[in-house]
């Protein structure tokens, strides 16, 4: 069981504008031509914060001109301090604050069944999770579009040598370039203490 950070972002290292906007990202690539398809299989449970949620709301669920239903059958952690609207018929846990008893009720949803923990963002929320030492990997596709300003990628420093591994680089497309590291633990081989 690895909690993964799964994720597309700009060159610049943005996952949207500052307006909560992805047109950058769909004509880049065919999702399906992606990693994705694959990835969502081993998919157990989700995290996101309530931007993103928010961000599935607008452009899913009550989608302008006919919404789909709520595309992920796994349980879904959002994490908010506010009162948030839910999606009728999804399993759609609302939380806030510290994230590792979230974790733990992740890894025990899926627990026994060989799947993984999707952390499918924003950065800050990721970065709660690195902080408590739960981060396994960092997948990103980093499309070939700069920003120059919006949600960042990760907004931590994580600068101590190797403790990002570089596992593989896969190229998806003429735009997309996809990335995966391990996050190495204070004190696993080849990662130096902070
Ligand atoms: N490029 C991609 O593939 C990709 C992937 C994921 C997301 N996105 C987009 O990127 C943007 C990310 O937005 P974002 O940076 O604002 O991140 P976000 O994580 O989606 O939302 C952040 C909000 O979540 C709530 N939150 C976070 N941690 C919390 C905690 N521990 N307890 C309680 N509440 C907590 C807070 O809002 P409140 O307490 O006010 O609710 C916080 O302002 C969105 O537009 C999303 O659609 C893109």
């Amino acid at each position: 069981m690895r909690t993964q950070y799964y994720t597309a972002a700009s060159l610049d290292g943005f996952l949207a504008t500052e307006d909560h906007s992805l047109e950058w990202l769909f004509p880049l690539v065919d999702i399906q031509d992606t990693s994705l398809p694959e990835f969502m299989q081993g998919v157990g449970a989700l995290a996101m914060g309530s931007s993103t949620y928010e961000w599935m709301l607008r452009h899913v669920v009550n989608a302008p001109g006919g919404g789909a239903p709520w595309p992920y059958a796994q349980p879904t952690w959002v994490f908010s301090s506010r009162q948030l609207p839910a999606v009728p018929g999804a399993d759609i846990r609302f939380v806030r604050g510290d994230v590792r008893p979230v974790h733990q009720a992740m890894q025990a949803a899926v627990q026994g069944t060989g799947k993984n923990i999707w952390l499918v963002g924003g950065g800050e929320l990721v970065g709660q999770f690195y902080d408590a030492g739960l981060l396994d990997d960092i997948i990103v596709q980093v499309g070939s579009v700069t920003l120059g300003s919006g949600h960042p990628l990760l907004p931590r420093r994580i600068a101590q040598p190797r403790r990002l591994e570089l596992t593989a680089v896969k190229r998806f497309g003429p735009g997309m370039a996809e990335l995966r590291y391990e996050v190495l633990r204070e004190g696993a081989p080849g990662a130096e203490r902070a």
